[in-house]
């Protein structure tokens, strides 16, 4: 959606804003005029029907309580969801933002356990940890609630209750691994044991952390439990399943045909699960921290995560508000949840299709997750410490939340994973936020007290210039808006960046401070444009900026005002009494920059320090089993994605003795083009093997390191094809 309707809008936007609708209707109209047009759709309009909403239910996928949140949280879900709520309160919609604490889940169990602590304590930690930084950042959530409280508890035992006493969930005995010391089922991460892969001896029972590896608990060497340390057995136990093979007609028409409207990295992960078929899913699991299953007979069951969770969303709004219902199952009222790319399948599939055997609450219509943000080219994880901390940031940045904001929103992984870099955050905020909008707001204030003792002046004469700049203005906030609506954030706020480069322009052309000299009546126009151009910065930049544009309205002593007033020239009436501004922005130094960098290397040398531990040598081989390996160079010739895969490269290569194809699982690693030409190392002789339907002779030698980065294993110097290496 975002690329589709980027390209058709400039020719659309004139149209669609003249289509006359009431304005609760102008969001999914906009939706399906920019739809039907990237598709070169020629549906005639007249046959469209429009649904109007009448309020909006904005949800924020509900952080886990065992730790604290970071930058890659705030930039993939709840900078974009505060900018949209925002924006709909400045709209005077009747909208509703929900968020809250999810307490529940193995890992935060397992931390509980290793700080021995109870549970508990942990979630009561982190709740109150994260409430604060979402208030100190400004994301107005209207409920931070959590799923602990009491009322979720009920909420999401009757919600069970209703599908149990439906007959929707379907009964089944499997085996799982029990300590029978600790009389206890293992859940796959309390299961460890040596990785089957890279000999890590720590690795869980659903995953390698060293290799990445995802492992089921049959895989592992030597598992042991970590309740105990005992070897697991397996035990039957009986949960109860969520029959998703039954909803996949009815899933495949609401998404695929009904919502092709969602972004494309949502619709595309939505479709690949779908197109490979759903199956059953346990709803249920063998822990004692959780919800328990409200039936008879399940003793040390709880409700799995997955299925509390979501859930919370309709308690905190029952704890919101006595009117919850209004927002939950009225057709009228338009629901949008605000997650991260793996939460995509959780809120399009499994929650959706409880929702519709549940009965009677309205599902999603739009759901715009993002990639993930990384950290100075790393992916940014808790467990390693690779994150910049909200309470850091905060302590380390005091008063410069909208700076973060701003940085964040604007190369947010809208569409693809994105890297935030100090340096770039550096360059945002002097460049952008100092250069352009601090500078413009400073000269505008600072010229108004000089010479008119901070008093609005009248206008005159209006040149066609400042009719011009005055219409500019609104085209710019409806700009704004529609990006908004599309979710596509990024470009909301350049364009709402615009006004400030526009008002710099109208000042660098217009020199009142020269003009002053000879038609000091032309400078209270100027002025006063200049100032309106102001005013309608605190509209536009509102949902990006709370904080700074609260801070401008006060220097310009006017109340916050609604996005319909965007475009109006009189905005700060004439006469109006400017309080004496100081500055919006503060230039950020490079020494500052540079500790926060040291303090990333510093993080990753110590650890790098810590993890070398190599792989533990394998068994002895002969030389003459050595021997029996064809190593040699060879050189790649084309390199092309396996379609359909992920992972996947096809690899034309030239050994020296022949030309060949090999498929190696380094798409992730490696740009396709980025590996023509280069010469490297490979096993020739390893059996044939057919990938994807694809024959597939030998392989590629990589080095792995123990965070699973990949390198190519090359010769130093350059020799022939073919070349053994022994
Ligand atoms: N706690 C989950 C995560 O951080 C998100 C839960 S969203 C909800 O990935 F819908 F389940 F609440
Ligand atoms: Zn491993």
């Amino acid at each position: 959606m975002d690329n589709k309707g980027k390209k058709k809008k400039y020719n659309l936007s004139r149209f669609i804003g003249r289509v006359p609708l009431c304005r609760c209707a102008i969001v999914p109209l906009r939706h399906f005029l920019l739809y039907l047009c990237s598709f070169k759709n020629t549906i005639l309009l007249s046959l469209i029907i429009m649904k109007k909403y009448k309020r909006y239910l904005v949800t924020s996928a509900l952080p886990y309580a065992n730790g604290p949140l970071h930058i890659g949280h705030l930039a993939g879900v709840y900078v974009p969801s505060d900018i949209y709520t925002r924006y709909l309160r400045l709209r005077g919609e009747d909208v509703i933002s929900i968020c809250g604490s999810d307490e529940h889940g193995v890992p935060i169990t397992l931390k509980a356990r290793n700080e021995r602590v109870s549970p508990q304590e942990i979630v009561d930690r982190y709740h109150s940890i994260n409430k604060k930084a979402f208030e100190d950042f400004g994301i107005a959530f209207d409920i931070y609630s959590r799923t602990s409280n009491k009322i979720h508890y009920e909420t999401a035992s009757d919600f069970f209750l209703k599908l149990y006493n439906n007959g929707e969930f379907t009964e089944k005995t499997t085996e799982q691994y029990y300590d029978e010391e600790a009389g206890t089922f293992l859940a796959d991460r309390y299961i460890m044991g040596t990785c089957p892969h890279c000999g890590n001896e720590n690795a869980y029972g659903d995953q390698c952390e060293r290799c990445g590896t995802s492992l089921s608990p049959s895989d592992l060497i030597n598992p042991h439990s970590t309740v105990s340390g005992s070897k697991p057995v397996l035990k039957e136990t009986l949960h109860w399943y969520l029959p998703l093979d039954k909803y996949e007609p009815w899933l495949k028409k609401w998404i695929l045909e009904d919502h092709k409207e969602w972004k494309t990295n949502v619709y595309g992960q939505c479709k690949s699960w779908l197109d490979q078929g759903l199956q059953p899913r346990a709803v249920s699991r063998d822990l004692d921290w959780g919800v328990p299953v409200p039936v008879k007979n399940a003793t040390g069951k709880v409700l799995y995560v997955w299925f509390d969770a979501p859930i919370g969303y309709i308690s905190a709004t029952r704890e919101l508000t006595p009117d919850w219902e209004k927002y939950w199952k009225d057709s009228d009222t338009r629901m949008i949840h605000f997650i991260g790319k793996d939460n995509i399948v959780f809120h399009c599939i499994i929650f959706p299709a409880m929702l519709n055997a549940e009965g009677s609450y309205i599902l999603p219509d739009n759901v715009p997750a993002n990639e993930f943000l990384n950290l100075e080219g790393d992916k940014i994880s808790t467990s390693r410490n690779w994150a910049v901390w909200l309470h850091e940031y905060l302590e380390e940045f005091p008063g410069k939340q909208d700076s973060l904001r701003y940085s964040l929103c604007a190369s947010a992984p809208e569409t693809k994973d994105n890297d935030f870099t100090w340096k770039e955050f550096q360059a945002r905020n002097n460049n952008e936020l100092v250069a352009i909008l601090g500078n413009f707001v400073n000269r505008t204030l600072v010229l108004t007290g000089n010479y008119y003792s901070g008093k609005v002046p009248e206008r005159s004469t209006i040149t066609a210039d400042d009719e011009a700049v005055l219409a500019e203005i609104r085209r710019i906030s409806e700009n704004t808006a529609e990006a908004i609506e599309t979710f596509r954030f990024r470009e909301a706020l350049k364009e709402a960046m615009n006004l400030a480069r526009l008002g710099n322009k109208y000042l660098a052309d217009a020199e009142p401070w020269k003009v002053i000299k000879t038609d000091p009546e032309r400078v209270k126009t100027i002025l006063n444009i200049a100032l309106q151009i102001t005013g309608n910065l605190t509209i536009v930049l509102e949902p990006f900026l709370p904080f700074s544009m609260e801070k401008l309205r006060g220097w310009l002593n006017i109340n916050s005002l609604k996005w319909e007033d965007a475009g109006r020239s009189d905005i700060l009436p004439a006469g109006n009494q400017i309080n004496k501004p100081g500055f919006l922005f503060e230039k950020i130094e490079d020494d500052v920059i540079n500790r926060q960098v040291e303090k990333l290397m510093a993080t990753k040398k110590s650890k790098e320090a810590a993890g070398s531990k190599a792989v533990p040598a394998k068994d002895p081989v002969s030389f003459e089993e050595f021997t029996r390996i064809d190593i040699r160079t060879a050189t790649i010739l084309e390199a092309e994605k396996v379609p359909k895969t992920t992972k996947l490269l096809k690899l034309k290569i030239d050994t020296g003795i022949d030309t060949r194809t090999i498929v190696s699982g380094i798409a992730e690693y490696f740009e396709p083009q980025s590996l023509i030409g280069k010469q490297i190392s490979i096993v020739a002789n390893l059996e044939p093997r057919k990938i994807k339907g694809i024959e597939s002779k030998g392989m590629i030698l990589m080095a792995e390191d123990s965070d699973g980065k990949l390198v190519l294993v090359s010769p130093l110097g350059k020799v022939n094809n073919g070349s053994l290496i022994k």
